[in-house]
This record gives C-alpha cells, sequence and structure tokens, in this order.
C-alpha cells in the first residue's frame, strides 16, 4: 500500500510511523508512506494556503488552488484509471467525516493507493471536497486543532491489516472489535504479584478451557462497556 499525505506540518507526521509495527511494515516493503508539505503549491513566495472565508467570520479557510495543485501533481505519480485520479481513494480527515471504526479500516486497507489531506483552521474550502475528496474520516466526538493526529491514527489503524506486517503472537484477528467483542484480560510473569495472583484456568494448561474463559471474560467486558458493539448472536 502507497499513502500520500498532504498537510502544513509535516514535523507531526515524522515519528508516528518510525516506530514498532508501522516501521517494520515499511522494512518489509509492505507500506510507504510520504508527507507533503501543502506550502509546496502555495500561492505566493510567502507560502500562503489559507485566507479569510467569504460570509465573514473567524478562521482561516484552506485555498483551492494549493490543495488542487497537490492533488493533481501527486496523482500524476500514482496510477491512472483509478476511482480518484490515481488513487483507490482521496480522504479528508475532518470531525464532521464518517467515524472511524474497525469495519471501516479493514475495508480501507484493502485498497492500493490514498491521500490523505490534512485540515487545519476553519477546514478546506468545500469545492475540494466537491471536487476530489471521495471519503471523509472523523476519529471521534471531539475536535483537534489540525487533521494529522487523526492521520496518523488511520494509518497505523489500516498499515497493521496489511498482510504479512503483523506476524502470528500479533495477529489482528484477536484484537478488540474484529469479532465485534472486546479483548479478554491478559496477564504475565510473576504467577503472583504483592498477592495479586493470576487466575487459575490460565496456569493450567488446559487450552478448551481457557479459550472457553477467554470468551466469557470477553463478552462481560463488552456487556459492561460496549453493550452498543455486541452482535445480537451473542
Ligand atoms: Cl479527522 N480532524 C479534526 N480536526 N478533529 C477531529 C477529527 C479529525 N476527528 C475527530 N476530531
Amino acid at each position: 500500500m502507497h499513502i500520500d499525505i498532504i498537510t502544513v506540518l509535516p514535523e507531526l507526521l515524522e515519528s508516528p510511523f518510525q516506530h514498532s509495527i508501522m516501521k517494520r511494515a515499511q522494512e518489509k516493503g509492505l507500506l510507504t508512506v510520504q508527507v507533503h508539505q501543502l506550502r509546496k503549491w502555495a500561492v505566493n513566495e510567502y507560502g500562503q494556503v489559507d485566507d479569510y472565508q467569504y460570509g465573514g467570520g473567524a478562521g482561516m479557510v484552506m485555498m483551492c488552488e494549493p490543495l488542487a495543485k497537490a492533488i493533481e501533481e501527486l496523482s500524476q505519480q500514482r496510477k491512472p484509471g483509478r476511482p480518484a485520479g490515481g488513487y483507490d481513494e482521496v480522504i479528508y480527515l475532518t470531525p464532521d467525516g464518517e467515524l472511524l471504526n474497525q469495519q471501516t479500516a479493514n475495508a480501507i486497507s484493502l485498497k492500493e493507493d490514498l491521500l490523505l489531506i490534512c485540515g487545519h483552521y476553519k477546514g478546506i474550502d468545500e469545492r475540494i471536497r466537491q471536487q476530489f475528496v471521495t471519503k471523509e474520516i472523523s476519529i471521534g466526538d471531539y475536535v483537534l486543532s489540525g487533521g494529522e493526529l487523526a492521520a496518523a491514527v488511520l494509518v497505523d489503524a489500516i498499515g497493521r491489516l496489511l498482510p504479512g506486517v503483523l506476524n502470528d503472537e500479533t495477529s489482528a484477528l484477536f484484537d478488540s472489535f474484529q469479532d465485534n467483542l472486546l479483548a479478554p484480560p491478559v496477564y504475565t510473569r510473576p504467577e503472583d504479584f504483592r498477592g495479586w495472583k493470576v487466575p487459575d484456568v490460565l496456569m493450567g494448561g488446559n487450552h478448551k478451557l481457557i479459550e472457553e474463559w477467554r470468551h466469557e471474560q470477553s463478552l462481560k467486558r463488552t456487556k459492561e462497556r460496549r453493550p452498543d458493539i455486541l452482535s445480537q448472536d451473542e
């Protein structure tokens, strides 16, 4: 998978993909992430990419021209004939987008070429959303000061799902949400820490009993904490 990200704050996206699983995904050649400074396509020598909004009101709006030029230039470096001019999806990160969940992440992880657009201030000119953006995503019902951290969240959520990124030990199959259940509690050494003990069943070595216990715990947790995600048959 290849992901281009357009932002006015590329520094915010330097570290998130250079560690742990995202690092491994890139080293294995399963994921490439390229961050692009929008000011490269600024309208003047001062690097201007935003302006006051028509109709008045506080807050700047990111202008059409830099974004359109950036999107068109980057699109040409991708494969032609895709739904979004060289990309499978052009995604705008915005608090009024579709709420990101595991199903959406699973679906996006099947794509090959993505362009992510990070907004700032009051957002981007509506015409860019209409003409270029194919999907709008929010990572939750709260407002961030820009789309960068949301983009990092999205890339992490989809990057770890790419075939070959995780191994058996870190397999995404047992993640919370993959089967509409939260993950069960986990324990590691020592068996007794300050008198706080690991549940007996995990120490017994009976794999069938352990799986049953884990499923029960998952169910209990989901009923208590997230009854909204529980599927009908549980
Ligand atoms: Cl994608 N962007 C911003 N600015 N705030 C958010 C968000 C995105 N998702 C939740 N809050």
